[in-house]
């Protein structure tokens, strides 16, 4: 097969594309240590509020309507809940008051960022207080000569990209919601993202972080080094807590030398042999100057396409699509390289189709299609999973998977896409197409096909509410115990965000 699209030559830099226990009943165990105080879930005493009003000052604690619905859920949509009450401390001082008052009244605390997680990790009770730090924004730092960012946890990833860039450098991290998120809400939950392939997860970017405890202690470790063996490495506890342990109030995060030249392809495959088949290609030719790879089912490439109103650049339909980055140091590299490794590709029957991006607004097309998910919240009633498993099995799993639901629920639409590169799968089900469909029900059958395969039911985007039965899928007793320790010696009232993760 050939293609004069790559044969004809495609040179250009198309520039970024953005943009304790013991042992015994491990559950009965977990929820006994955690539950024992604040989960109790009762409105929080009128002193309480007094206190936290004389602390942070009337403008920074709202009730009632004063809380707008963007406090109310996030981005799943899940149980839409005013909390009694939204902080909005504007210091790290101001957090530990906060925190302090409620530890002292075991009243329960959700922090809450950018609220566009996918797991209902932020999503308070009636009866909880919210803490937003949508107040706490700004870059303070950019240490050209230890190449790091020192950033307040409410300024959005975006916002962090930014300021990088002007100084020079690179912000790894770059996930969908990066005008929305924010870099304490990308640490609590660990984000992944596009880049992982390339630079690793939010942990990966760290080098210091502060955060506020239960008690109101404030821990900084703010270091800019790279090596730093004093000890336990407490801020990794604190990454993927999800809130459970702490408040993340500023971070040191690492930068990179900016990838000069972006070079973005379209690639239409077989299937998901393929896939692999190339993914490992590129990977020994380019090593990590491959800075995506994506892969997009038909049925979610479908929706994209006429989501987003572009023209599928193939005139036919393909079994499986893939969008991927290549991004050099290199300003003069003209992707001739990347261009020769498809053609290459294509001549041996790696790929059926390609076509590379000739301009910004080309690249900007493609990714599009893959961020479309971003409209899934208003378009479906969506049933997401966020699910890993080893690059080499992912393929097959998608088939058994699309077998099992077209069994038990004929006529069901799915999509299924993800970041295959860091063997991240996501599985999309619209409950619109199962009239009635309970969504524990769709949860429970998906997580269950995990189990004998030791796949994670959560690659990126957290446990929060909408997982934590299945979290014993992926973790053992042991583990959950280990974990259960920790939060019982960190938040010994169960004040942070009780119900999630455990
Ligand atoms: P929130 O949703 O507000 O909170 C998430 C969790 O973190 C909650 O448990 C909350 O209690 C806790 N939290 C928030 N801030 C703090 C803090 N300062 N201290 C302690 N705990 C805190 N995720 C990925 O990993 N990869 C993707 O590719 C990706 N793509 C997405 C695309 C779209 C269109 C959308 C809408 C979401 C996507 N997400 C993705 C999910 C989401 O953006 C990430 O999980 C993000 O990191 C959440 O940040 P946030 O500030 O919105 O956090
Ligand atoms: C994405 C989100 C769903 O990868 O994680 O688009
Ligand atoms: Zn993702």
């Amino acid at each position: 097969m050939t293609d004069n699209r790559l044969a004809s030559g495609v040179a250009s830099s198309a520039g970024s594309n953005s943009t304790s226990n013991s042992g015994g009943d491990i559950s009965s165990n977990i929820s006994s240590n955690i539950s024992s105080n604040a989960t109790r879930g009762t409105a929080p005493l009128p002193a309480t509020l007094d206190a936290l009003r004389a602390a942070l000052g009337d403008d920074a604690v709202r009730i009632g309507e004063q809380i707008g619905e963007h406090a109310m859920t996030d981005w799943t949509r899940h149980d839409p809940t005013r909390p009694a009450a939204l902080l909005l401390p504007r210091s790290t001082e101001e957090v530990s008051r906060a925190l302090a008052i409620c530890h002292a009244a075991h009243q329960p605390v959700v922090p809450q960022g950018g609220m566009t997680g996918l797991a209902g990790g932020a999503i308070a009770r009636s009866t909880d207080i919210a803490l937003s730090l949508e107040r706490l924004t700004g870059v303070e730092e950019i240490d050209a000569a230890s190449a790091t960012l020192t950033v307040r946890a409410g300024t959005t990833l975006q916002t962090a990209q930014e300021a990088a860039a002007e100084a020079g450098f690179e912000l790894a991290l770059d996930l969908g919601a990066r005008g929305s998120c924010q870099i304490g809400g990308n640490l609590a939950t660990n984000a992944g993202g596009n880049r992982v392939i390339q630079s690793g997860t939010a942990r990966d970017q760290v080098l210091g972080l502060e955060v506020v405890l239960a008690n109101g202690d404030v821990l900084t470790s703010l270091g800019k080094m790279v090596k730093n063996n004093t000890g336990y490495d407490l801020k990794h506890w604190f990454i993927g807590s999800e809130g459970t342990l702490g408040v993340i109030t500023r971070a040191v995060l690492r930068l990179h030398p900016p990838r000069a030249a972006r070079h973005t392809a379209l690639v239409a495959l077989d299937g998901y042999a393929a896939a692999v088949n190339l993914l490992r290609r590129l990977s020994s030719r380019f090593g990590n100057d491959i800075g995506a790879f994506e892969i997009m089912w038909p049925d979610f490439y479908d929706f994209g396409v006429k989501l987003t109103g572009t023209r599928s650049p193939f005139a036919d339909p393909h079994p499986l699509y893939a969008l991927i980055e290549h991004a050099s140091f290199d300003a003069s590299d003209d992707g001739e390289r990347f261009s020769c490794a498809l053609t290459e590709a294509l001549d041996s029957a790696v790929i059926r189709d390609a076509v590379i991006a000739q301009s910004v607004a080309d690249v900007r097309a493609l990714w599009a299609i893959r961020e479309c998910t971003a409209e899934f919240p208003v378009r479906l009633d969506a049933i997401n999973f966020d699910v890993s498993l080893p690059i080499g099995e992912i393929g097959a799993f998608v088939d058994r998977c699309r077998a099992a639901l077209d069994q038990q629920w004929p006529g069901n639409v799915s999509y299924f896409f993800g970041h295959i590169g860091d063997s991240n799968l996501h599985v999309t089900v619209d409950g619109h197409s199962i009239p009635g469909v309970d969504h524990h029900a769709v949860y429970a059958f998906v997580y269950e096909m995990l189990r004998s395969l030791h796949g994670s039911v959560s690659a990126e985007h957290g446990i929060g509410l909408l997982k934590r039965e299945f979290l014993p899928i992926s973790r053992s007793p042991a583990e959950l115990a280990a974990m259960a320790a920790i939060k019982h010696a960190l938040d010994p009232h169960g004040i942070l965000n009780p119900g999630k993760l455990f």
